[in-house]
């Protein structure tokens, strides 16, 4: 599904970000992006979503070169619209694409639902919890029937319960939708549990440190599993060994 190869990215005036860095995600894998703070994962993700211009190196999605725009990305901090309800802002994107309302609303009912916020609709942004708010840019994006979505820390101003049920959440959107999903975390943890292959970036200019393969993430039983233990300690320990690596 996507194909990354060779990339090299610097940012004008000259700050390297990344070298050489290739991977592949199948079509509906998961694919966890963990590294040092300002290593480049928020810059990867950007190139990916044609937010940025490729200078070295090729990005495919399904075969062909990015296009600007077309990649539905999720952030940490909601992107919604305060002057709109859940409704409308999860109805945003279809109602622009001039959809019928009738089409738009036998569309979104179902991701409302499995999101649990029917009960919501009405209410307004700055009437929800942040959990409830980043459930709705969710349910934006999915109301959009994407293949490809892109996901920047979006679980990482939550309380840790909200994380963990939304992590189930994604990961049953993700099984049951077949939506490849790419997720920049600094959570070990909900890299071990999302991401099916786990990318770890070295410190800044960013390489390839490690990929890992993790088949059985999204399973809820694996995060009370020996295994999920030792695919934790085996990230924190290459983390840890990058963070230690003394040069600059
Ligand atoms: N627009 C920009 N112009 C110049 N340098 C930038 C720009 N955006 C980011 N950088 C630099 O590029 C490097 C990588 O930034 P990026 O945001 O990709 O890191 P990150 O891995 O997402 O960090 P964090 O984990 O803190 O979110 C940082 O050193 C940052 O200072
Ligand atoms: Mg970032």
């Amino acid at each position: 599904m996507i194909q990354v190869k060779h990339l090299r990215f610097a940012y004008p005036g000259g700050v390297e970000v990344l070298i050489d860095v290739s991977f592949g995600v199948g079509k509906g894998e998961s694919c966890a992006v963990i590294g040092p703070s300002g290593c480049g994962k928020t810059t990867l993700l950007y190139l990916i979503a044609g937010l940025l211009p490729l200078q070295e190196g090729n990005i495919r999605v399904n075969g062909a070169a990015i296009t600007r725009g077309n990649i539905p990305m999720i952030l940490q901090d909601y992107g919604l619209f305060p002057w709109k309800t859940v409704w409308e802002n999860v109805a945003m994107g279809l109602i622009l694409k001039h959809i019928p309302r009738r089409e738009i609303e036998e569309r979104i009912t179902p991701i409302l639902d499995e999101l649990g916020l029917a009960p919501f609709v009405a209410f307004y942004p700055s009437q929800l919890s942040g959990g409830q708010r980043q459930r709705v840019a969710i349910a934006r994006v999915l109301a959009m029937n994407p293949s490809l979505i892109l996901m920047d820390e979006p679980f990482s101003s939550l309380d840790a319960m909200t994380r963990e049920h939304l992590q189930r959440l994604l990961a049953q959107i993700w099984i049951r939708h077949q939506i490849t999903f790419i997720i920049v975390t600094h959570s070990i943890e909900e890299a071990t549990f999302l991401g099916k292959k786990i990318i770890v970036l070295s410190r800044r200019p960013a390489r390839i440190q490690a990929i890992v393969d993790n088949p059985r993430a999204g399973d809820p039983a694996y995060r009370s599993s020996n295994a999920f233990f030792e695919t934790s300690s085996r990230l924190r320990d290459t983390l840890f060994s990058i963070s230690q690596d003394p040069t600059p």
